[in-house]
């Protein structure tokens, strides 16, 4: 059975980026032998000043027969904030249980950091942010709106069920590095605990009560948010794998895609592991839309191409489909060249244009 993606471009620049990854995947296809098929979808900034939906609940429903989805970037500048957000990526996240934000900070050989006396030995750690609760479920609310006695609230939503299968999940991923040389076997935890008392108190039991139990060949640490974000810039290799809930996570993996040569490069997979549900993971640039670039031809590729190695590889893994996870491979493989290639240029600014990146990918391939 070939391989059965959906394609959501979204608005600006998210449309263009994924243009080359498509572009990318046919010819990786070719080369490895890997069968697909491709759906595009019009979900977006603009199909919702078009229609007034953004997507309904049959539009989700069928997205859940698909293998995965790879995703552009939403985002409009006629658009109120939170609209397409809440009503389009983070729908996507929650209904289709997408619990693990995966986010790899590696710095590539060749990609400029603006940390001075770092290499790719240094940056090279991955990132498991909880992707269904915390901040983000939209708890809360807003009384006496517009007055001085104006009230709003907004919950953490921490459930011992959505804390435990993140954590597994990072103390497997973290296993799997070690086992494969890639990481280090080391483990952080970051939350903010002294203050969290509550929240923090679940997800700190919670990994401690795993550690023990299940994972004694992985070495355990704990960091708060805020003096991780310290070192991260101080001591970047003091990170191998990272597990960190849902808010926490967006913020520092933004200062991750930073050190390991800016957004142009951050890739992200929203997975969901669970055979029994058998949904498509989503994958996605961790950049925006950038309408202020938008349609000029200058947004970096390489970020939805990383995604796309991401779709391929988690999702031939999944399907027991070892061509997928070549292709994968391949692709990032491509990509490493490539940045070797570039040396030294900008990665939110090249001097090749968004298409000339995708052609030069398909040609290294
Ligand atoms: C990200 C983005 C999203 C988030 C926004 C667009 C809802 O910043 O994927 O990191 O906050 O998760
Ligand atoms: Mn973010």
């Amino acid at each position: 059975m070939p391989m059965n993606i959906a394609v959501i471009g979204g608005d600006g620049i998210g449309a263009e980026v994924t243009r080359e990854s498509l572009k990318i995947l046919q010819a990786v296809s070719q080369h490895v032998g890997f069968d697909y098929q491709c759906t595009e979808l019009p979900y977006s900034g603009q199909h919702y000043l078009q229609t007034g939906t953004v997507i309904t609940e049959e539009q989700i429903e069928a997205l859940r027969d698909y293998d995965a989805i790879l995703f552009g970037a939403i985002g409009h500048p006629d658009v109120d904030p939170g609209i397409l957000e809440r009503g389009l990526l983070l729908k996507l996240r929650f209904d289709l249980d997408l619990y693990i934000n995966l986010r790899p900070i590696h710095l590539y050989p060749g990609v400029q950091t603006p940390l001075k006396e770092a290499g790719p030995e240094e940056i090279d750690c991955v990132v498991v942010r909880e992707n269904t609760e915390g901040l983000y479920c939209g708890c809360g609310g807003i009384m006496r709106k517009g007055t001085p006695d104006e009230i709003s609230t907004q919950e953490m939503v921490t459930t011992r069920k959505g804390v435990e299968r993140c954590v597994r999940y990072a103390f497997e991923l973290c296993r799997r590095r070690k086992q494969q040389g890639t990481g280090r076997g080391q483990l952080t935890l970051v939350h903010k605990t002294n203050v969290l008392t509550f929240c923090g108190d679940t997800w700190f039991r919670v990994f401690e009560e795993i550690g023990q139990a299940e994972y004694s060949d992985i070495e355990c640490g704990y960091d708060h948010v805020d003096a991780c974000c310290m070192y991260m810039v101080t001591q970047p290799k003091r990170y191998d794998t990272v597990v960190v809930p849902n808010m926490f996570g967006d913020i520092i993996t933004d200062l991750g895609a930073a050190i390991a040569g800016g957004m142009g490069l951050a890739a992200s997979g929203n997975l969901n592991l669970d055979v029994s549900q058998q949904g498509p993971s989503l994958f996605e640039p961790v950049h925006g839309s950038a309408p202020d670039i938008a349609g000029q031809n200058k947004a970096n590729p390489i970020a939805s191409a990383l995604s796309l190695a991401m779709l391929l590889q988690e999702t031939g893994q999944l399907r027991d489909d070892e061509s997928a996870v070549e292709a994968g491979n391949c692709v990032e493989h491509a990509v490493g060249m490539l940045c070797a290639k570039l040396a030294g240029q900008n990665m939110d600014r090249l001097e090749i244009g968004t298409d000339e990146v995708g052609d030069q990918i398909v040609s290294l391939l």
